[in-house]
């Protein structure tokens, strides 16, 4: 039988952290073994926001390393403007997406009021508008049956089926398969700084651990982790102390989980000592992948030359997928 497909993509806009580990990356990796997986680094995505033009190249390359640090197949990686006909059929599938339902997502929300934040100016692009369609082209070009995503993309999921079920009612047959998203057992990973908000890059630097920072940065992180604030409900975990058990657990340290929880339980948990313990587990996890990114770096060459190649390959996919769609909606489908 024929293994079923597995696309998920992650933005080139900055360092890697724990929260795209847990929440997704280690599915990606232990998803390898039983399914067709393909991985994108989504560079058109990050042009959404303001970003430096320099940068972006550079971090393209840089989370290809990472990703493949963190054991993704480099035959399973594309890059996302290497393979032009996602931003084709985006925009076929804005055709099939009501205006309104972009504007009542979430991610949109947040994003369109932090672009004044940001200090630039207040200029929100259509392209951040439209960011779920290109996803949704991301993912339905390939015919994804799974989706291994953190539990903040589930209202782009949601929207991605929404705009499949319409294509496929327009052309009267079930063309795109409507795809599911996979999630770990710890998908919403929070800000060490701020628990009450997801770890994330766009944050600023202190709301988020890098997978490839130093050692002691990564403790003194962990150290500072805001743990009560303010009155303690005795009757339930805070966000902060609960997001530390969450990476102990995500780190698959599961005795010291227990003892931590035991000690809570009676009333006597130490919080340096959860902190301690946190710090200990985290640096154990990314010790290894430190190690293979400085391995990989020595032949970045070869890496450029075979990520080209897999984008080629999985490329052939995507023409397959737009030429179909071409010919149901009315286009022309020439070859010059
Ligand atoms: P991004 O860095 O926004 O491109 O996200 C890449 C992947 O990491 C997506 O699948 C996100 O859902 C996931 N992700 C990002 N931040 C978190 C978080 N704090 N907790 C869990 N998953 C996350
Ligand atoms: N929006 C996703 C994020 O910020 C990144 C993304 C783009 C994506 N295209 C995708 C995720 C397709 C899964 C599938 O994390």
């Amino acid at each position: 039988m024929e293994k079923k497909a597995v696309l998920s993509c992650i933005q080139p806009t900055g360092d890697m952290h724990l929260g795209n580990y847990f929440g997704a990356i280690k599915n990606w990796v232990d998803l390898q073994k039983d399914y067709r997986c393909m991985y994108g680094v989504v560079d058109y995505h990050a042009m959404t926001m303001p970003y430096d033009v320099d940068k972006l190249r550079l971090n393209t390359w840089e989370l290809i390393t990472n990703l493949m640090a963190c054991g993704i197949e480099t035959n399973n990686l594309f890059v996302q403007s290497l393979v032009p006909e996602h931003a084709e059929l985006s925009w076929i599938l804005n055709c099939y997406c009501s205006y309104g339902q972009l504007t009542r997502m979430t991610q949109f929300k947040d994003k369109s009021s932090q672009v004044g934040e940001l200090g630039k100016d207040d200029f929100v692009s259509v392209g951040l508008l439209s960011y779920p369609v290109l996803q949704a082209s991301d993912i339905l070009i390939y015919r994804a049956d799974y989706v291994p995503v953190g539990k903040d993309q589930e209202q782009h999921l949601e929207l991605t089926r929404d705009i499949a079920q319409r294509f496929n009612n327009a052309v009267g047959k079930e063309f795109f398969v409507l795809p599911e998203a996979l999630y770990t057992d710890t998908p919403k990973i929070r800000s060490t700084a701020d628990p009450s908000r997801k770890m994330s890059k766009s944050a600023g630097e202190k709301h988020y651990i890098s997978v490839f920072a130093e050692s002691e940065r990564i403790r003194k992180q962990i150290k500072s982790a805001v743990t009560d604030t303010g009155e303690v409900d005795k009757n339930q975990m805070s966000e902060g102390v609960h997001n530390l058990f969450e990476l102990i657990k995500a780190c698959g340290n599961l005795l010291a989980y227990d003892a931590l929880l035991e000690d809570y339980n009676k009333g006597k948990l130490k919080y340096s000592d959860l902190k301690d313990v946190t710090a200990s587990s985290v640096l154990e996890l990314v010790k290894p992948f430190q190690e293979r990114k400085l391995q990989i770096n020595l032949n970045k060459k070869d890496i450029k030359d075979k990520v080209r190649s897999s984008s080629h390959e999985i490329r052939k996919v995507a023409q397959e997928t737009l030429k179909e769609v071409k010919e149901l909606v009315g286009l022309l489908n020439v070859k010059f």
